[in-house]
């Protein structure tokens, strides 16, 4: 498009002051300023292939903010670390306020483009506008653009920040970002995300677009047979804890499931990987205890996998102190599939307990919560 709302209102370099807009401090007395959680768009400066991603986004000074590359292998860091090469600042801009759907994927790992990938789940192309300043589109109907550049040659203390591990995160050296141009709409609504101790949006963006993302990897890319369910939990952020169910077809089915997983994500994310049979309903809390209780057998289901990356901010991989160095850990796989032919659960028939569910009011007792017939029953 020629132009767009975003661009109702543009400011130039010399006039530009975020700090006009009403940005929340999120942790109050903990983070280090005011934060944006924005949406950022870069390219590869050989290819020209396009990158989102959210970053969180230390607002400054009036023209300077912070942004976070939380782990090297993303796309947009790998991208800075090309302009690095180039010895040129990196060209981005920052977008808010778009279609929810954007905000759905654009943090994903697809390697393909993830506007692409929101027009296709609208079935119907996102409409973008060239930035001003640089050789970049962002959506047209954003309610606010920030456009500039990230240094490579320079970095400073950013954060500290309330993260996705529940826990404040801060002290590493970091790129900054300098404004140079800012479009929005007249009486634009600055949108937020709540990303700090779960669950969040933060974590409720990533467990709806990481199991997706995962499925499809693991089938459509992989060939991976016989996956009935991926579910992140929202407790570990949707990166520490992750449960999946397989109709078992070999020995080792589970392996190949489990490190399809890990390469993924450069051996990052996932501490714990379970792997259970599908018969199990792997979003109930209480069957995933149960599943633990009786279908793992410690010494020889579970095995550690050390010195893998550590997940971003993971407080557990380093003390705060040694924040420059780049975090190691380690993974934890369970398989939780059933090795032999088990007993029969121990309930009377299902067809029993649905008649007694069925009837229940009829029995004068206080309501039932929380009914579940498990699966196998
Ligand atoms: C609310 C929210 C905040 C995020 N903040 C950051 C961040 O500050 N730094 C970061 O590296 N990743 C952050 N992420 C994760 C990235 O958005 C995600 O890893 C990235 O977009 C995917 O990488 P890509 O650069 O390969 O597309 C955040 C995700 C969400 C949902």
């Amino acid at each position: 498009m020629e132009s767009g709302p975003c661009k109702e209102v543009i400011i130039g370099e010399k006039d530009l002051d975020l700090l006009s807009f009403p940005i929340p401090i999120w942790t109050p007395e903990k983070d280090a300023g005011p934060y944006l959680t924005p949406l950022w768009v870069t390219k590869d400066p050989e290819t020209g292939a396009r990158d989102i991603g959210i970053r969180r986004c230390q607002v400054k000074g009036r023209n300077k903010t912070g942004i976070l590359f939380g782990a090297p292998d993303r796309y947009g860091a790998v991208h800075h670390a090309r302009w690095k090469e180039l010895g040129k600042p990196m060209p981005a801009a920052i977008f808010m306020g778009v279609d929810p759907v954007i905000y759905l994927t654009g943090p994903s790992r697809f390697g393909i483009d993830e506007l692409a990938v929101a027009g296709g789940i609208r079935e119907k192309p996102v409409e973008l506008v060239r930035c001003e300043t640089c050789d970049l589109e962002v959506p047209a109907n954003a309610e606010i653009v920030v456009e500039g550049e990230v240094s490579t040659d320079y970095v400073e203390p950013e954060g500290p920040f309330g993260e996705f591990t529940g826990f404040m995160a801060g002290g590493r050296e970091c790129p900054v970002f300098t404004a140079k141009c800012i479009t929005h709409r007249k009486d634009p609504i600055l949108l937020g995300l709540i990303s700090q101790f779960p669950p969040s949006e933060s974590s409720m963006i990533k467990r709806n677009l990481l199991e997706a993302a995962l499925f499809k990897h693991l089938t459509a890319d992989l060939h991976i047979p016989g996956i009935t369910d991926i579910h992140a939990l929202e407790a570990g952020g949707c990166t520490a804890i992750l449960w999946m169910s397989i109709k078992k077809m070999h020995a080792g089915h589970v392996d190949q499931l489990v490190f399809g997983v890990m390469g993924y994500f450069g051996m990052s994310y996932y501490k714990w990987i379970v792997v259970t049979d599908e018969d199990v309903d792997i979003r109930d809390p209480f069957m995933r205890d149960w599943v633990l209780s009786w279908l793992v057998r410690p010494e020889k289901d579970m095995r550690i996998i050390p010195n893998t990356a550590a997940i971003e901010l993971d407080p557990s991989a380093m003390p705060p102190t040694e924040i420059f160095r780049e975090p190691m850990g380690a993974k934890v796989i369970i398989d939780a599939t059933k090795k032999w032919e088990y007993p029969a659960i121990s309930l009377p028939p299902r067809e029993s307990l649905e008649q007694v569910i069925k009837n229940w009011n009829r029995y004068e007792l206080p309501p039932l919560r929380d009914v579940r017939i498990p699966k196998g029953a």
